[in-house]
């Protein structure tokens, strides 16, 4: 039987990236090839939410008080450390991602367990985390970066070491502890828009999140995430970006020209809340990225033909709207990751005429309007008034039903939330972990 001693329950978001990182110079300690730069996407529509405890193990053996006897008490505790991923347990093991993550924040805890003689013990016990997302899998997302900033952020909390929960670790210090976890997993940490310094220290410790900027600072930025295929094959990030580092002389000029010249353009493309040359830098980082992913050997597919259709489409929208000049600019950008899926980024006054056209191009997507703000919008139709006049309409066909099977709409967000901490669960159904 395990009885709980504390526990603490956080969430946190979906990042996607406008500077795409791809490569690593460390594998274990995961240190990027380049910075990169993303926007943190609301939670209230995506999120990974996680409760951790430290639970007192009843058949556990009484703890000697000699030193060694201390640390054999930890290793036993850490032994028994168990986590359990939307519904199923995953072995955490003695090594590996997970178990680099617990260790830093349970190390961190007992530091300041023993500079602080008042302090609860709690880092001998083990831990038991559950983990949920509240996008199914059908959302074609990865839930790597969510997943790992949630578990960061709620044993942070249980051990409250961030400075929100009363602790004198700041979000940047945590952020170097989720990426060890998963890369991308440190823009998590902050809402708004946020860079990834990849650093210079050989041993990670400037290779951190900061934000770039609040949500506040541009809510007017909306995101539509149209999910062409949830299937999860391919080649994953973390192998793929490995290859590309061992074969693509084009990574290099991304490294050393490429990215940081865009990190300077796009971080001041946010500054000033310019759409326009936001959006041109993030179609261009996601263009160069998939161009290092095909010239890397053998080389790498992500995009597929519905991919390059909506890439061809949006084209041709900021295309004609540039034409139509009076300064209009970009309507929306898009990005790809490691998938087929796209993400559109919009000011919010141009997502009718994006969602529009989308649902015109690309029939039958199932779409849940969380914002209700289009009521107006045709079920399946094409509202040309809002469309610039030298559109051609020609540029692409309409699509078969279903090949953008879902579209997910959602904006700007904020960083992770702490839902509750304390010493039991006994009395709400916040945490996901009862006594
Ligand atoms: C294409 O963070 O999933 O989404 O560090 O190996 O876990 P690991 O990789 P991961 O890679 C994300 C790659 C990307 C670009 C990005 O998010 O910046």
């Amino acid at each position: 039987m395990a009885r709980i001693k504390r526990i603490a329950t956080a969430s946190a978001p979906v990042n996607i990236a406008v500077v795409k990182y791809w490569g690593k110079k460390d594998t274990k300690l995961i240190l990027p090839t380049n910075d990169s730069l993303s926007v943190t996407l609301d939670q209230d529509h995506l999120r990974s939410l996680t409760s951790s405890a430290a639970v007192e193990v009843e058949e556990e053996e009484e703890q000697g008080e000699s030193a060694s006897a201390s640390a054999a008490a930890a290793a036993a505790a850490a032994s028994k450390d168990r986590l359990w991923l939307n519904g199923v347990e995953e072995e955490i093991g003695s090594e590996g991602r997970l178990r680099t993550c617990i260790d830093e924040l349970r190390n961190a805890r007992r530091k300041v367990e023993g500079e602080d003689g008042g302090v609860e013990k709690i880092a001998h016990l083990p831990l038991h985390i559950v983990s949920e997302n509240n996008f199914p899998t059908a959302a074609g997302l990865a839930s790597s970066a969510s997943g790992f900033a949630a578990l960061v952020w709620s044993i942070s909390s249980l051990y409250q070491l961030n400075s929100d929960s009363g602790g004198h670790l700041s979000t940047s210090a945590l952020s170097r502890v989720a990426r060890q976890g998963s890369g991308s997993a440190c823009r998590s940490l902050f809402g708004g828009f946020v860079a990834w310094q990849g650093g210079e220290a050989k041993d990670g410790s400037d290779s951190l999140a900061l934000q770039v900027a609040e949500r506040e600072h541009w809510k007017d930025l909306h995101a539509i995430i149209c999910v062409i295929s949830d299937a999860k094959k391919g080649t994953p990030s973390t192998a793929g970006m490995q290859r590309t580092v061992q074969t693509s002389a084009a990574l290099q000029s991304r490294i050393s020209h490429v990215v940081p010249e865009r990190m300077q353009r796009i971080t001041s493309a946010i500054k000033q809340r310019d759409f326009d040359a936001f959006a041109k830098e993030t179609m261009r980082d996601s263009n160069n990225f998939h161009a290092t992913c095909l010239d890397t050997s053998p080389p790498i597919f992500y995009l597929n033909d519905t991919s390059r259709l909506v890439i061809q489409l949006v084209e041709e929208l900021n295309r004609s709207s540039e034409q139509a000049g009076a300064g209009a600019g970009a309507i929306a950008a898009y990005t790809f990751d490691a998938g087929p899926n796209a993400v559109l980024y919009a000011p919010e006054k141009n997502v009718p005429l994006v969602l529009s056209l989308i649902r015109h191009y690309f029939p039958n997507a199932d779409f849940d309007d969380p914002f209700k703000l289009l009521p107006s919008l045709p079920r399946d139709g094409l509202s040309s008034a809002d469309l610039p006049s030298t559109f051609n309409k020609s540029v692409i066909p309409v699509s078969e039903a279903g090949a953008v099977r879902r579209l997910i709409h959602t904006r700007v967000g904020d960083g992770p939330r702490i839902l509750g901490a304390g010493s039991s669960s006994t009395d709400d159904d916040t945490h996901l972990i009862g006594q």
